[in-house]
C-alpha cells in the first residue's frame, strides 16, 4: 500500500549560516524522503527559516536592516546552501508567514478555550536603557554559587551551577551595559501537566527513540510545569491577540511553522489536503515524521504534542532524534577551522563526499557522529571509487567498444545476482530505521564480491579470443547488472552520482521496484567517470578558508615582523588620534566591543576584540590610535569602521595605546 507522509527537519534559525551540523541533519531527513520516494510511496518534505526572538531584532537593527529584510536574505541564502547539497524540498517557508500567524493565533485560541491557558507575573532582568527584557544570553554577571566573573544568565561555565538571572552578581546586560533591574510582567503559560498520562504513553510508543524516552522520563516523573509562552515588547514576533505588547514566544510558534509550511505548500497543490494530514485522527491514513537533534527534544516530545493534542490536531507517527557533529574529536571550532559552514564547503568539495560519509555514519540513534578528515578522504575514496565504481568503469568499457553498448541476453551467474537482488527487504527494514550505515556497509560488500568476480573472470583476456567473445560480453553485463543494483540502493544517498548511472546504463530514473529484475539486451550509453577521487589537500583547504581568527581586532598585533616594509608602505597607513565617545558589549560576539570613536571630523565605529582586558564603562572618554584608513570591515555584528591599537598576546593581556592627555582627536600620529 503506498503510504502518505510528511517530513519535516527541525527550521534552521535566521540568525546563522548553514553548517555542518544542519547539513547532517537535512542530509539524514533527504536521503530517508528520497528512499520513500523510490519505494513509490507519496512523501512530502517541508521545511523553514525559524526567524522570531530578540536576537533577530538586534542584529537587524546592527544591520541597518528591516528584520524582514533580513531574514528574507537569510532564507535565500539557506536555500541556495541547502540545494548545493541536493536537498530536495517541497516547500521551505519561513516561520514568519501569514499561514504561520493564522495557525498560531487558531492554536492559542483554542487552548484558550479549553481554559489551558493562565497568566502569571514573572520577574525578569530588564534593561533600563533599552527597555527592554533581557533573555539569559543577553545577560552576564557573576555566579551566585561559586563566583566566577562573566557568567550567562543561566548557567555558569567555571561551577556548572544553574540559576535564575535574577541570582547573578553584577549583573550586565550585553545589550547595552547597563545594569539590568528585575522588573515584573504579565506573561502567557500554557498548562502541561494535563498532559502528563498522554506523554508518558506517546514517549514510551514506537514514536520515540528508546534512548529518548528514557530522558524524557526523567522529566515526566519530576512533574510537568506550565510552559511560558509569551514574551513581551520589544520582540521580532507575532502579537499575541488580544494584547497590545505580548508576543508568542518563538519556541511557540516554530513547531507551528512546520504546518505553516505544509498550508502554503497545500494552498498551491491541489492534490494535498491540509486536514487529511494534520486533523486529529489524521493518524490512521497519513504518517507525520521530523527530524530533529538531541539539544530540542524537550520542545518536540512534551511541549508540541500537548499542544497539538490540545488543538485537536494529530500527534507525530515518528520523532527521529540525532546526536551532535563533531570534527576530528572536538566540538566544531572556528578557530581550527572546523566550524565549516555550507557554502565554504560548496567551493571546495563535492557535496555528495559529504553525503556519503554521513551515509556511513548514520545508526538512527542519538550517539555523536565524528567526522574525522583522514577517514572521510579514505573512505569516500576506497569505498566509492575503488570499489562501486570501479564496477562500471571495469566493464564499460568493453560493453560500449566492442559489442556497440549492447548488454547480454542473459544473466552469466543468476545466482549471484539474486544474492545481490534479494538483499532488498533487509536493505529497505534498515533505510526505514535510519540504520543507513549498514545500507552502506553492505553496499561496500556487495561490490567486493562484484570486482572479485570480474577478476576471476577477466573479460579483458576473453574478449581477445574469438571463440570467448560472447563469454566477455556475458560477464561484463553480469557486471553492470550488479552495479545496477548497488547503484539503486545508493540512490537515497547520492541521487548525483545514481542519476549519472541510471543515464549511462540507458534507463529512467532508478525506482527500487527495477531491483526486481536485471537489465537485459538493452543499450547503455558511453561511459563518463561517475565518481573524482578526492584529494586530501582540498580537504586541507576547505579547513584553511574556514579558519576565523579569534574575533579580534586592535588586540591581535602581528608580533613576527619579519618582512620589512618601505617608508611609503607605511606611510599609507593613516594613524590618528581618536577619543572614545561610548563603548558597548555586543550580543553574541564574546570578545567583542563597540567602540564608537570621535575622530575630530566626526564619529565611527569600531569593533574591537577587546572585551578579555576592558570593561565598557572603564573606555569611555579615553583617548586611542586607530588605524583611520582601513577599508571598513563587514562583521557579522555590523560594520568596522578602523582599527584600535593594542599590544600584548590578547587575553586580559591587551593594552590600549593611547596618547598624553594633551593629544587631541583627529591629530595624525606619526
Ligand atoms: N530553530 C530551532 C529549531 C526549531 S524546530 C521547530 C533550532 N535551530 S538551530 O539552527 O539551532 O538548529 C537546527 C537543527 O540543527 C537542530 O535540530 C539542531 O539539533 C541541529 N544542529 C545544530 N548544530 C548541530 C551540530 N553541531 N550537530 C548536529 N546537529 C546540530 O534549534
Ligand atoms: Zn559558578
Amino acid at each position: 500500500m503506498t503510504r502518505s507522509i510528511l517530513v519535516t527537519s527541525a527550521l534552521p534559525y535566521a540568525n546563522g549560516a548553514i553548517h555542518l551540523g544542519h547539513l547532517l541533519e537535512h542530509i539524514q531527513t533527504d536521503i530517508w524522503v528520497r528512499f520513500q520516494k523510490l519505494c513509490g510511496n507519496r512523501c512530502i518534505y517541508v521545511c523553514a527559516d525559524d526567524t522570531h526572538g530578540t536576537g533577530t531584532m538586534l542584529n537587524a537593527e546592527q544591520a541597518g536592516l528591516a528584520p524582514e529584510a533580513l531574514i528574507e536574505a537569510m532564507r535565500e541564502e539557506h536555500i541556495r546552501d541547502f540545494a548545493g547539497f541536493g536537498i530536495e524540498y517541497d516547500n521551505y517557508h519561513s516561520t514568519h508567514s501569514e499561514e504561520n500567524r493564522a495557525l498560531s493565533e487558531l492554536i492559542f485560541a483554542r487552548l484558550k478555550d479549553q481554559g489551558l491557558i493562565h497568566t502569571e507575573e514573572v520577574a525578569q532582568l530588564h534593561d533600563p536603557e533599552r527597555r527592554m527584557f533581557l533573555a539569559d544570553r543577553f545577560v552576564k554577571g557573576e555566579c551566585p554559587r561559586c563566583g566566577a566573573a562573566d557568567q550567562y544568565g543561566d548557567n555558569c561555565d567555571a561551577c556548572g551551577a544553574t540559576y535564575d538571572a535574577t541570582e547573578l552578581g553584577n549583573p550586565r546586560s550585553l545589550v547595552s551595559s547597563a545594569k539590568p533591574l528585575v522588573k515584573r510582567s504579565e506573561h502567557y503559560f500554557f498548562d502541561l501537566p494535563p498532559f502528563t498520562e498522554m506523554l508518558q504513553d506517546w514517549t514510551n510508543s514506537s514514536a520515540v527513540q528508546p534512548e529518548v524516552s528514557n530522558k524524557l522520563a526523567e522529566w515526566l516523573d519530576g512533574g510537568l510545569k506550565s510552559w511560558d509562552i509569551s514574551r513581551d515588547a520589544p520582540y521580532f514576533g507575532f502579537l499575541i491577540p488580544g494584547t497590545e505588547d505580548k508576543y508568542f514566544y518563538v519556541w511557540m510558534d516554530a513547531p507551528i511553522g512546520y504546518m505553516a509550511s505544509f498550508k502554503h505548500l497545500a494552498d498551491r497543490r491541489e492534490s494535498l489536503d491540509f486536514d487529511a494530514f494534520w486533523n486529529a485522527g489524521a493518524e490512521a491514513n497519513t504518517e507525520l515524521h521530523h527530524f530533529i537533534g538531541k539539544d530540542i527534544v524537550n520542545f518536540h516530545h512534551l511541549f508540541w504534542p500537548a499542544v497539538l493534542e490540545a488543538a485537536g490536531f494529530r500527534k507525530p507517527t515518528r520523532i527521529h532524534t540525532h546526536g551532535f557533529i563533531t570534527v576530528d574529536g572536538v566540538k566544531m571550532s572556528k578557530s581550527r577551522g572546523t566550524f565549516i559552514k555550507a557554502s565554504t564547503y560548496l567551493e571546495h568539495l563535492n557535496p555528495e563526499c559529504l553525503r556519503y560519509y554521513y551515509a556511513t555514519k548514520l545508526n538512527g540513534t542519538i550517539d555523536d557522529y565524528d567526522i574525522n578528515l583522514e577517514d572521510f578522504v579514505q573512505r569516500v575514496n576506497s569505498d566509492l571509487v575503488g570499489k562501486v565504481v570501479n564496477i562500471a568503469s571495469r566493464c564499460a568499457g568493453i560493453i560500449n567498444n566492442q559489442f556497440d553498448g549492447e548488454l547480454a541476453a542473459s544473466l552469466e551467474d543468476e545466482a549471484l545476482w539474486r544474492q545481490f537482488a534479494d538483499t532488498r527487504a533487509q536493505m529497505a527494514d534498515w533505510y526505514e530505521a535510519g540504520q543507513v550505515s549498514r545500507v552502506m556497509r553492505e553496499v561496500v560488500a556487495l561490490a567486493d564480491l562484484a570486482n572479485q568476480y570480474i577478476t576471476k573472470h577477466a573479460p579483458w583476456k576473453l574478449v581477445k579470443q574469438a571463440d570467448r567473445r560472447g563469454q566477455a560480453q556475458a560477464v561484463c553485463s553480469q557486471g553492470l547488472n550488479l552495479f545496477r543494483i548497488l547503484a539503486i540502493y545508493l540512490t537515497p544517498a547520492l541521487p548525483g552520482m545514481c542519476k549519472a548511472a541510471a543515464d549511462f546504463l540507458g534507463a529512467r530514473p532508478f525506482a527500487w521496484a527495477d531491483l526486481g529484475q536485471p537489465l537485459l539486451g538493452a543499450k547503455i550509453n558511453p561511459y563518463q567517470p561517475l565518481f573524482t577521487r578526492m584529494q586530501k589537500k582540498d580537504v586541507d583547504n576547505l579547513v584553511e578558508a574556514s579558519k576565523e581568527a579569534p574575533e579580534a581586532d586592535g588586540a591581535a598585533a602581528a608580533n613576527g615582523a619579519d618582512e620589512a616594509v618601505s617608508i611609503e608602505d607605511f606611510n599609507k597607513i593613516k594613524l590618528k588620534v581618536a577619543r572614545v565617545a561610548a563603548a558597548a558589549p555586543v550580543a553574541d560576539a564574546d570578545k567583542l566591543l563597540r567602540l564608537t570613536l570621535d575622530t575630530g571630523d566626526g564619529q565611527r565605529q569600531v569593533l574591537a576584540g577587546i572585551s578579555s582586558a576592558y570593561r565598557p564603562e572603564d573606555l569611555a572618554d579615553r583617548l586611542v590610535v586607530v588605524v583611520a584608513n582601513l577599508a571598513p570591515r563587514k562583521m557579522r555584528f555590523g560594520v568596522s569602521e578602523g582599527m584600535v591599537l593594542a599590544a600584548g598576546p590578547g587575553g586580559e593581556d591587551i593594552f590600549l595605546l593611547s596618547p598624553d592627555s594633551g593629544a587631541k582627536p583627529g591629530m595624525d600620529v606619526r
